[in-house]
């Protein structure tokens, strides 16, 4: 248990999000052209949270799904986790300038491969962008699966594959320039944003995703793709 990464793509990757953090939200913003805040919305539209759900956001970040949740459909709590200490503090502060709507916020480091939390302690569990970043995916969604309720859900948004053969190769042209370039623009350092193009190149289509969360346990898998399958978002019942 605890927040330190177990190996060295782990460390890896904390030390690419440490250095990030306070530049995280503009590379989104503008590598995405903004499309993500649409991105965002259909994941808080997906969990359509209720006003008595205790939700888990896992690699938070600094806060996107979790102060989406708080603008769209307000839970009674978020515990707002990750293992990059750096990314929790910009998500503090954007709570301190009111992102959090009087929704109850807790925050915690912590690894998706081992979360510190009981078994059944949440009735939605949610990861954004996540997944492709873990050591052990199986690993992840296996605790995501331990920690929530009987019927409650894991809300995933990932990059994912478009099936259109002429979208996908311009969207793969696209990573390959843009990303470096913009990242490198963005922090003065192009090395994490190879780690992050090569990561969003390496990652199973939806279908594989999807029958890994129904190994993982879950029931009820479904995926919706966005932006002709830039990204999808999954939707899977314990
Ligand atoms: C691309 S960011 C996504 C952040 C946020 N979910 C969002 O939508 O903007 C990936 C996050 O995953 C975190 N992360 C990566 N591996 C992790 C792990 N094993 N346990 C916890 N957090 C992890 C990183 O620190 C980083 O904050």
């Amino acid at each position: 248990m605890g927040a330190a990464p177990q190996d060295a793509h782990g460390r890896r990757v904390r030390s690419i999000f440490s250095g990030l953090a306070t530049r995280y939200d503009l590379f989104n913003a503008l590598s995405s052209f903004g499309i993500y805040r649409r991105w965002l919305a259909q994941v808080a539209r997906t969990c359509a949270c209720a006003a008595d759900d205790r939700v888990l956001d896992v690699a938070g970040g600094t806060g996107d799904v979790a102060f989406e949740l708080c603008r769209v459909c307000p839970p009674a709590s978020i515990e707002l986790t990750d293992f990059t200490p750096e990314m929790l503090d910009v998500a503090r502060e954007r709570e301190r300038a009111g992102a959090a709507r009087g929704v109850a916020i807790a925050y915690a480091e912590a690894d998706a491969h081992d979360l510190p939390y009981a078994d059944g302690a949440f009735t939605l569990v949610t990861c954004a962008y996540g997944l492709r970043n873990f050591s052990h995916r199986a690993r992840a969604m296996a605790e995501a699966h331990r920690v929530l309720v009987p019927g409650g859900r894991y809300v995933v948004l990932e990059f994912a594959t478009p099936p259109n053969v002429v979208w996908r190769a311009l969207y793969r042209a696209y990573l390959t320039v843009a990303i470096p370039l913009i990242g490198g623009l963005v922090s003065g350092d192009r090395s994490g944003f190879t780690y992050l193009r090569d990561s969003i190149k390496r990652f199973p289509p939806q279908e594989r995703i999807a029958q890994e969360l129904r190994d993982a346990g879950f029931s009820h898998v479904s995926y919706r793709n966005l932006t002709g399958g830039i990204v999808a978002v999954y939707d899977a019942v314990k």
